[in-house]
């Protein structure tokens, strides 16, 4: 089981996908857990403002800290052990190992990029990121989850989901993770968080069809595409299926499978 809170100004954007399909059917067998917060909710003044001009000018609107420490909170008092994430294209790219590593609630290669990226070159974000780690419910989270088999408590990520031109830096404070889906730019933070879900989700054993899918599936070890796969019908406009496939040889099937696989 795992836990998402998807903190946005759209929820309505999001819901429609993880209603649908697997990840439908990972809510239904209970093995995730998805929860909205509107961040609207948590704006302020009369108009529910999320957004203000950065200070020293420049085009845009930012996310103000206020709804959005708000709003975090709101979720942190139910569960102080979830973790944050924030979606921004000046996070760790994100990969098939960090996706295992949400889905088994054993975050080491993420935090160790974290790490690395708050060198003293960025004293900012550096200190705010000291600050946040030092809280016993970090500390809480860690023991919880020592044991990447078995972890005690299920892993509960809010997904913080920018949206307008970007965010006040002091927002990453309350931040645990910054991932990027690429070197792109995209308007929001809505996509990454629906790539991010999908991609650990589908990883939950027993939410994929195939109990080897996830396993033998591209990318599971290490940088390997998944071999050339067919179905019915053998013969297709005259494009025929490779006879050793038919041939009942396993491991001659395995062996050509293992040198049709494609490399990224
Ligand atoms: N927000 C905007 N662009 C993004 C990207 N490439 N990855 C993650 N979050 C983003």
């Amino acid at each position: 089981m795992i836990k998402f809170t998807i903190i946005t100004l759209f929820p309505e954007a999001l819901e429609p996908y993880l209603k649908t399909s697997m990840m439908w059917k990972a809510t239904e067998k209970g093995l995730a857990e998805f929860n909205f917060v509107n961040l609207r909710e948590f704006g302020l003044g009369p108009h529910r403002s999320v957004d203000d001009t950065p200070y020293g000018g420049g085009d845009g609107m930012l996310l103000r800290c206020e709804p959005v420490f708000n709003a975090i909170e709101s979720v942190k008092a139910k569960d102080p052990t979830a973790k944050v994430i924030l979606p921004t294209p000046v996070g760790k790219i994100w990969n098939q190992e960090m996706a295992r590593e949400l889905q088994q609630g054993n975050l080491t290669s993420i935090e160790r990029a974290q790490a690395e990226s708050e060198s003293p070159t960025e004293p900012s974000t550096g200190q705010h990121r000291a600050q946040a780690r030092l809280g016993d419910e970090d500390s809480a989270w860690r023991e919880a989850n020592r044991s990447s088999d078995s972890p005690v408590v299920t892993p509960h990520y809010i997904i913080l989901c920018p949206h307008y031109e970007g965010y006040d830096e002091r927002i990453l404070s309350i931040v645990d993770y910054k991932i990027s889906l690429g070197k792109y730019v995209l308007t929001g933070g809505e996509l990454p968080a629906l790539i991010i879900i999908d991609s650990v989700v589908r990883l939950i054993p027993g939410v994929l069809g195939g109990e080897q899918s996830a396993i033998i599936e591209s990318f599971s070890d290490g940088d390997n595409l998944e071999y050339p796969q067919y179905t019915k019908p053998y013969d297709f406009r005259g494009m025929k299926v490779p006879d050793i496939l038919l041939s009942g040889n396993h491991g001659e099937i395995d062996k050509w499978r293992k040198e049709h696989s494609g490399k990224a």
